[in-house]
């Protein structure tokens, strides 16, 4: 179970999180779910990511716990110990391909060209993340490429906000989008929880095309 399609289907944006106080996992996590976002990309960014990454595992039944900014094989191992339910890389190697897909667990590689998408698509694999969306080329590249590969569905990542989502969501070759704008920094340590529900209640709500 490899390919990570039926993530893309749980919520209409895959919030891209960065936690560097572990304290501050859980109620991330139950914040976005009380919004009716049932999913989360933790990045592995922090010292902490893996305490985070556990805790929510283990707190947040309701949400699935992914984690984010896999760049080696022994972060994948770390990432699945902790209890990774879907892992997320920016980019694709061959070694971490391969690595991840003897892993019992939905891999989401980056891809950011049609080569990529190839090599990716070659391994069995049609979801994956576009990245980074925009200065990779935005909708008009997701559109361009729809028609040469239609079988890719893609979660592009990288420089999308609420006002920008919609125009990638309305792509037939697009699933979800992900974004960091769920959970603002200033609102992660200022324990704002209120203020990331009502982000993701409006991130909930966008339609998909
Ligand atoms: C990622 O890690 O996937 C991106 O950095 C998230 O991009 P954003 O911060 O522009 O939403």
């Amino acid at each position: 179970m490899a390919d990570a399609t039926s993530a893309l289907h749980v919520s209409p944006v895959i919030p891209v999180v960065t936690i560097a106080d572990p304290q501050h996992a859980v109620p991330v996590a139950r914040a976005l779910v009380a919004g009716g976002i049932s999913i989360i990309e933790l990045t592995l960014r922090t010292d902490t990511a893996l305490e985070s990454l556990k805790r929510i595992a283990n707190e947040v039944p309701d949400i699935l716990v992914g984690a984010g900014t896999i760049l080696t094989p022994a972060q994948a191992d770390a990432a699945m110990a902790a209890g990774a339910q879907f892992l997320v890389s920016p980019g694709v190697t061959p070694a971490l391909l391969d690595h991840m897909l003897q892993l019992d667990v939905p891999v989401l590689p980056g891809v950011a060209t049609v080569g990529e998408v190839m090599a990716v698509l070659e391994r069995g694999l049609t979801a994956m993340k576009f990245f980074p969306a925009g200065p990779a080329g935005g909708p008009d590249y997701l559109a361009a490429i729809g028609a040469p590969v239609p079988a890719v569905q893609f979660c592009p990542t990288g420089g999308i906000s609420l006002a920008s989502a919609p125009d990638y969501l309305s792509l037939a070759n697009v699933t979800c989008v992900g974004g960091s704008w769920l959970t603002p920094r200033a609102a992660v340590e200022g324990e704002d929880w209120q203020e990331i529900t009502r982000l993701a209640r409006e991130a909930a709500g966008l339609p998909r095309g």
